[in-house]
């Protein structure tokens, strides 16, 4: 503790007043979570069904078996999406985004990952979960051979205990089968483990996973005068003894000055869990909100006999929410505008598998358009995009995925509640969108007042809403949840039913919706674009004026979540093929802006600003009429061409200003006054041909830790360094230093080109024949002289193995031994496996007399990771079996050597859309200067360095 004098005071009669250190190194607690991202192995397809037996336990099969060779699977790191790694095909589902996965595509729709790891002999003793935040969908978890769940959402997060089945001093296999053949959502949803996994290491005595809650209230919801603070903790005991421990919180301010401990001994009984609260003041505290995201620190830790078991580190944003029916949403006791935006998760480049780094950029993005709220839509986000919003300052509507109130939708609820309510960012919960077949229903009605109390049950001090689209009626699930969301329906109508209903609060939950495409000026049916312009929504929603131009003077109804902040894939409106991505965004699926991000700044962001669209580059268009319009927060817009003042004119409430402009190359400006004084100015100017590629990043410097990412910018720019804003040269990238490439995109929303490259690893094969066998009473005992190496097996009979059945009759077992030969050359192979196609009554494989695996499943080929055990020159393989069944037993359809070429390298491309694209690149472990170089045939290169610098990496997993 530091001896700097505690302001924060802290009341509790239960108090002990114990002082417990905080921490030390992490490696000295028992209690850790660590990172399993890395070190992955991926293949797309299945050839294996389920990969486990249901008759009997620890039967997992093909991947799910141990001794399966995972060695010719692609590498993979964590996050990772493969629906983005798929091409796209016309008869795809449009909704999801033209890729070629999910329904009609059932080679591609199931995948599975394997991770290998050892675990310290000193992990036994411990609990041991393994922890997915989500995975797309529908997975299965095999560890050890041994299946231990099954979990279905693709947005939940799951975890299982593998305590007993892990192998503590040895070596461990995780396979997961993950199948992504049926869609949840009717948007982009990506396919495959593509957010974070952990292995929680757990002393037997500790703080139960999700087990904390700290919160803050204030008299009367109004954050005057000191604050209540709330610890909660569920603090478990595998022990066969009770266990006596003590519960500590530590609280330090946001200025990281100011430190109190409150604590608590607790007793757990044996093989129990006990959950414990305290209550402690807060005599003046620093608020969290979007503009000062101000958070305090707690550690929470348990310890025992003055060793710390466990160490948890949550944060605490001390802030009051909650809607009021006439002022609206309250912040802090203040009626507070939303200024939101609604957003899928997938980003240009990466779909679904979002570094954090990208969740942060993001973020950062809304907030440059003066966005203060976001919407999950429509399912629990990750859980770092919520560390986005803490930190940077960013309310969240949390939304839940599927209405429903049975057992198991409780139980998704429950996760999402627990695992998200720590977020200061999260500020009202949403049970749901949409839900056409049931929301206008008494049963809906009864669903959604039973998901709201298991939520306040869980969370009393945020308000509910649901996004349904019922009009202005007051019925179903709208007459159950607190807040009433308005999905679209903008109209009087919106008055009348707030007059008929003055106790309920409102919130515009799902508003705008201007389709747009960045750049473009006019709509091309044909080619999939939409005019810029704020001109062009769908008949169910308004444009973005509309809107704000509705809720402006209607304070009650809180403002609104637009729909969306950025483009998502899927939902392509208004036109279909060849467009794969929908135009809802204020930004492109790169974060770039289209010019309703500007549109948004003049209503919601607070620095005086000025915008002109569109750019000025018309060759061929002079002296016709352009349609230029301006934006800004200033009360006049002046507008000048070639210095030429075209007039100075008001700019009305919520609106823009349109001029008829003669086009004349050169430069079309803009300066916005405020009571006459100039505040801010602008132009767009006719460029010159493309001539150059530039390079950019706001973040020159990453931490090595091997997640995080630089954001790039490629630009296309004439010979003075100006975007040329209808650029669409093909770039070429190039990485040099320790970091790789992991996706690229432009926001064009019709770009059928590659968002990610995956590198080719041809295959040859070499066939194993010669085989010999030869009945034996009992071939189980490991290492008999017949598999052996040096036995001689030449008065054994020759067998052909490539026929459909074995040589073993019922009851008999045998031994079946071949040699092959193979060169240095063969085996400097990326992978050499040895591949059985099909075993019956396999008992166990031998390679050079070293036992690679037991018995075999015969409903897949068995496949041994070979590289390693064979030798350049005459090898032995040896197979054991032993028939119980009506078939032939014994090695069938043949056995064959399969070598794989080490990858091609990957040449990285993308074409600038507009003049603009973007590079994401990932950090590796290793600190060092990275330097990005673009290609474009007659342009000249653009170069970029950024500098991976050491930090310290999440505790992570070897
Ligand atoms: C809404 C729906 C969104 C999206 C949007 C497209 O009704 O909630 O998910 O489909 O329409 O306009």
């Amino acid at each position: 503790m530091k001896s700097v004098p505690s302001r924060l005071f802290l009341a509790a009669a239960a108090i002990l007043a114990l002082v417990v250190p905080c921490s030390g190194a992490a490696d000295d607690i028992p209690s850790q979570k660590l990172l399993l991202d890395f070190g992955w192995r991926f293949h797309l397809g299945n050839d294996w069904g389920e990969g486990y037996g249901l008759a009997k336990a620890g039967t997992g099969y093909g991947p799910g078996a141990v001794s399966y060779s995972d060695a010719s699977w692609r590498k993979v790191d964590l996050p990772h999406d493969w629906a983005i790694e798929l091409p796209f095909d016309k008869t795809a589902d449009g909704s999801h985004g033209f890729r070629a996965v999910g329904d009609g595509f059932p080679q591609n729709s199931v995948g599975w990952y394997r991770r290998s790891f050892d675990l310290p002999a000193d992990a036994a003793g411990k609990r041991l979960w393994l922890q997915f935040d989500g995975v797309y969908r529908d997975c299965t978890v095999i560890v050890n051979g041994w299946f231990v769940g099954h979990h279905e959402s693709g947005y939940s997060g799951f975890r299982y205990d593998i305590t007993d089945l892990a192998n503590c001093g040895g070596h461990n296999v995780i396979s997961v089968r993950v199948d992504a053949s049926q869609a949840e959502g009717w948007f982009y949803e990506g396919a495959g483990i593509y957010r974070h996994v952990w292995l929680l290491e757990k002393d037997p005595v500790s703080i139960a996973p999700d087990g904390l809650f700290v919160f803050s209230r204030f008299k009367d919801n109004v954050p005057k005068g000191p604050a209540e603070l709330h610890v909660q903790a569920r603090l478990s005991n595998a022990l066969t003894v009770p266990a006596d421990a003590v519960v500590a919180w530590n609280v330090t301010a946001p200025d990281g000055t100011r430190e109190a401990t409150i604590s608590q001994a607790v007793r757990i009984g044996a093989s129990s869990h006990i959950d414990v609260e305290e209550t402690g003041v807060v005599p003046e505290p620093q608020l969290w909100s979007p503009e000062k995201p101000r958070l305090y620190t707690i550690v929470t830790t348990l310890s025992s006999g003055g060793k710390v078991l466990d160490r948890a580190e949550t944060s605490l944003g001390i802030r009051t929410v909650g809607f009021d029916a006439n002022l609206g949403f309250m912040l802090n006791g203040e009626p507070y505008v939303l200024k939101g935006t609604s957003n899928h998760q997938d980003h240009a480049g990466v779909g679904s598998a979002l570094p954090d780094a990208v969740q942060y950029y993001r973020i950062a993005r809304l907030k440059a358009m003066g966005c203060n709220a976001y919407r999950t839509a429509h399912n629990p986000p990750t859980p770092e995009l919520l560390d986005a919003c803490d930190h940077l300052g960013m309310l969240v509507m949390d939304e839940n995925r599927q209405l429903g109130s049975d057992s198991h939708h409780v139980e998704l609820l429950d996760e999402q509640i627990r695992r998200d309510r720590n977020h200061p960012s999260v500020a009202i919960w949403s049970l749901g969108n949409e839900e056409f077949q049931v929301e206008q229903t008494v049963t809906g009605q009864r669903v959604a007042a039973t998901m709201q109390s298991l939520l306040l049950k869980l969370d009393s001090t945020r308000p509910v809403t649901i996004n349904a689209d019922l009009g202005d009626v007051y019925t179903g699930v709208d007459a159950a949840v607190e807040v009433r969301g308005w999905s679209y329906h903008v109209g009087p109508g919106m008055d009348a039913y707030h007059k008929e209903h003055p106790l309920q609060p409102n919130v515009g939950s799902e508003q705008g919706s201007t389709v747009s495409t960045r750049g473009i000026y006019a709509n091309d049916p044909v080619r999939g674009y939409v005019s810029a312009y704020d001109d062009n929504a769908p008949e169910w929603a308004q444009t973005a004026e509309t809107w704000v131009s509705f809720f402006g003077p209607r304070p009650w109804l809180s403002g609104g979540f637009v729909w969306t902040g950025f483009d998502y894939r899927g939902e392509p409106t208004p036109y279909g093929w060849p467009c794969i991505n929908s135009h809802f965004g204020i930004m492109d699926t790169c974060g770039f802006p289209k010019d309703n991000f500007y549109y948004y700044q003049s209503q919601w962001g607070s620095q005086p600003m000025v915008h002109i669209l569109p750019h000025w580059n018309w060759p061929g268009r002079e002296a016709q009429v352009i349609d230029v319009r301006t934006q800004s927060n200033g009360d006049e817009v002046e507008l000048l061409l070639n210095g030429q003042s075209l007039g100075r004119r008001p700019m009305m409430k919520y609106s823009e200003i349109r001029w008829s402009v003669p086009y004349a190359p050169g430069t079309l400006s803009a300066r916005a006054y405020v009571a006459g004084k100039l505040v801010a100015e602008t132009k767009v100017e006719t460029t010159g041909a493309p001539a150059k590629v530039l390079l950019s990043t706001e973040r020159a410097a990453i931490g090595a830790d091997g997640e995080d990412a630089a954001i790039v910018t490629v630009s296309v720019a004439d010979a003075q360094g100006r975007v040329v804003p209808t650029a669409g040269n093909k770039v070429n990238f190039a990485l040099e230093g320790p970091g790789r490439i992991i996706g690229v995109g432009n926001g064009d929303p019709s770009s059928h080109e590659a968002d990610t490259f995956v590198a080719t690893t041809p295959f040859r094969t070499m066939a194993v024949d010669g085989w010999r066998w030869k009945k034996v009473k009992d071939p189980y005992p490991d290492n008999l002289p017949e598999e052996g190496v040096t036995f001689d097996d030449s008065t054994w009979d020759p067998v052909d193995v490539r026929g459909d059945a074995g040589p073993l009759g019922l009851r008999e077992r045998g031994i079946f031994r071949a040699r092959v030969t193979v060169s240095a050359a063969d085996l400097d192979s990326a992978a050499v496996e040895i591949v059985f196609s099909k075993v019956l009554g396999g008992v166990a494989t031998y390679i050079n007399g070293q036992k690679v695996g037991g018995s075999i499943d015969p409903r897949s080929a068995m496949v041994y990771d070979a590289k390693s055990l064979l030798h350049p020159g005459e090898n032995v393989v040896v197979l054991a079996a032993a028939n119980y069944g009506p078939e032939g037993a014994g090695i069938t359809k043949g056995v064959s050597l399969r070598l794989q070429a080490q990858a091609d390298p990957i040449d990285w491309s993308r074409s600038v859309f507009n003049g603009l694209g973007q590079v994401i690149i990932r950090s590796s472990r290793d600190a060092g200067a990275l330097k990005l170089t673009a290609h474009a045939d007659g342009l000249e290169d653009g170069t970029l360095a950024v500098s991976s610098d050491p930090v310290t990496p999440k505790p992570t997993l070897p």
